[in-house]
């Protein structure tokens, strides 16, 4: 085996957003065009991508993590390349390089796209590429993640800034895919057999495209695709418009759910995050989505142990998720992340106060999650399946359109299928359901 064994296989690793898994879809898809093949086993692959995040620490020591076990791997088979690309490669650029020399290229989110021609080592190009303004919007292709789900992303980037995140500085500034290009690659997943597409954006709610808003967007897809179901992420409490609200109460192609991420129950700590919106102005907009949209599911994210964030701080998060009442949220703990406004604040929640004030939240929402899920019991509701379940062959999972996880007996059920499933059970996370006629 000589290192000049050309580069015939890849394999694509994702972490982060989804987001990166619409990037990695894009990208895989370009590799194939060029004659590369991708496999399922990263140790039969002679060209190794980490399509990377770099939201939280954590997030960024796992993919070092995987990198030391390359680099015993790389020492049998030379011949292997390495790639780090995304948030990751565009935060750390040449310095990943010399903390990992086992990676070959480094390419930031911009540049993404060009890897097959580093790969095939077209003239000219560098190992290491994080300069932002080399996209072109129009070439990025959406694809499909499978045969029956398909993610498009609307915008890139992040004009927000909110004081705690790394995204604005490893997106770059916020940019909007056009709405025909939308439609368009909405059209061609359609056409393809997928079911089930979801709009993606760090802030759907502040897309513009000329006159074209966000709800103007969604109808656009709406009347000029046949996609069955359509969904969308992540929505910004202080741009989610009554109108949007509007056109989801009058499109049921449009999923009944909204993940709108809350951070903080504390005046105070939103405002020092920068989020632009009270938590009276949050609970009114949850009041108005309860009151025009049925059975409407709602998921957000918290963080705990943010600069200055004091015990009432924390207990005012705590009355809000009790009052507010979600599906489902997504719990953190503050890291802190290099060049954010927030990394000059005194990171002065101990650790130990983070872990515990963590832990309780996810007591209390698990609590609150279980309730929820109660309420589903008796209903019908059409699910997409997306394959077995990680227990058994013979149960399949599949999603509810307020994206919840309902379990059913396999029976013939096939995958990619929309199904009527009355709800049976259900408990903190996911739903049991029967399989009943079609109503
Ligand atoms: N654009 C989305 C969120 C993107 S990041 C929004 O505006 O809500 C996803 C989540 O990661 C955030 O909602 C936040 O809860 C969490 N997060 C972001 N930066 C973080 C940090 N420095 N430490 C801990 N959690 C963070
Ligand atoms: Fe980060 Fe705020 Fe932008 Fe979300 S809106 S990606 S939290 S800066
Ligand atoms: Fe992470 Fe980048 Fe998404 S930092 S959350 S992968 S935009």
């Amino acid at each position: 085996m000589g290192k000049h064994k050309a580069i015939k296989t890849f394999h694509i690793s994702t972490f982060g957003c989804q987001m990166n898994l619409a990037d990695s879809s894009t990208l895989a898809a370009s590799l194939t065009a060029r004659g590369y093949r991708r496999v399922a086993d990263a140790g039969d692959a002679d060209l190794i991508v980490f399509n990377t995040c770099s939201v939280r620490e954590k997030a960024e020591e796992r993919v070092f993590g995987r990198l030391g076990e390359i680099s015993r791997f790389k020492k049998n088979k030379p011949h292997v390349r390495v790639a780090v690309v995304g948030c990751m490669a565009q935060r750390l650029g040449e310095k990943l390089i010399e903390k990992a020399p086992q990676v070959d290229y480094v390419l930031g989110t911009d540049r993404v796209f060009e890897l097959p021609d580093v790969v095939g080592g077209n003239e000219g190009v560098s190992r290491v590429m994080t300069a932002f303004g080399h996209e072109n919007m129009d070439a990025i292709e959406a694809e499909k993640e499978t045969p029956y789900a398909g993610f498009v992303t609307i915008s890139r980037g992040c004009d927000n800034y909110c004081t705690y995140c790394i995204v604005p500085y490893v997106r770059g500034k916020e940019r909007v895919h056009a709405a025909d290009h939308i439609v368009g690659c909405v059209r061609k997943m359609a056409d393809e057999g997928v079911v089930e597409v979801t709009l993606l954006g760090q802030n759907v709610n502040s897309y513009r495209d000329g006159g074209v808003d966000f709800p103007d967007l969604l109808r656009r897809v709406v009347d000029k695709t046949d996609i069955p179901r359509l969904r969308y992420m992540t929505s910004h409490p202080k741009d989610l418009s009554p109108k949007l609200i509007d056109i989801m109460a009058k499109e049921c192609r449009i999923m009944p759910h909204v993940h709108l991420p809350l951070q903080s129950g504390s005046d105070r700590v939103l405002e020092k995050m920068g989020r632009g919106y009270t938590i009276e102005h949050y609970r009114q907009i949850i009041r108005e989505l309860r009151r025009r949209l049925d059975y409407v599911s709602i998921t957000t994210d918290l963080m705990v142990g943010f600069p200055t964030e004091t015990d009432d701080d924390y207990e005012q998060t705590l009355q809000a998720v009790g009052e507010i009442q979600f599906d489902a949220a997504f719990m953190f703990r503050y890291s802190v992340r290099p060049g954010t406004v927030a990394e000059a604040y005194p990171d002065d929640v101990p650790e130990r106060v983070k872990i515990q004030r963590l832990r309780r939240l996810i007591e209390l929402q698990k609590s609150i999650g279980f309730e929820r899920n109660q309420r589903e019991v008796g209903r019908v509701c059409y699910s997409l399946v997306e394959g077995t379940s990680r227990r058994s062959e013979d149960i399949m999972r599949a999603r509810t359109e307020g994206n919840k996880t309902v379990l059913v007996r396999a029976d013939g059920i096939e995958t990619g299928a929309v199904v009527p499933l009355r709800i049976t059970a259900a408990d903190a996370f996911t739903l049991h359901g029967e399989r009943v006629e079609s109503q």
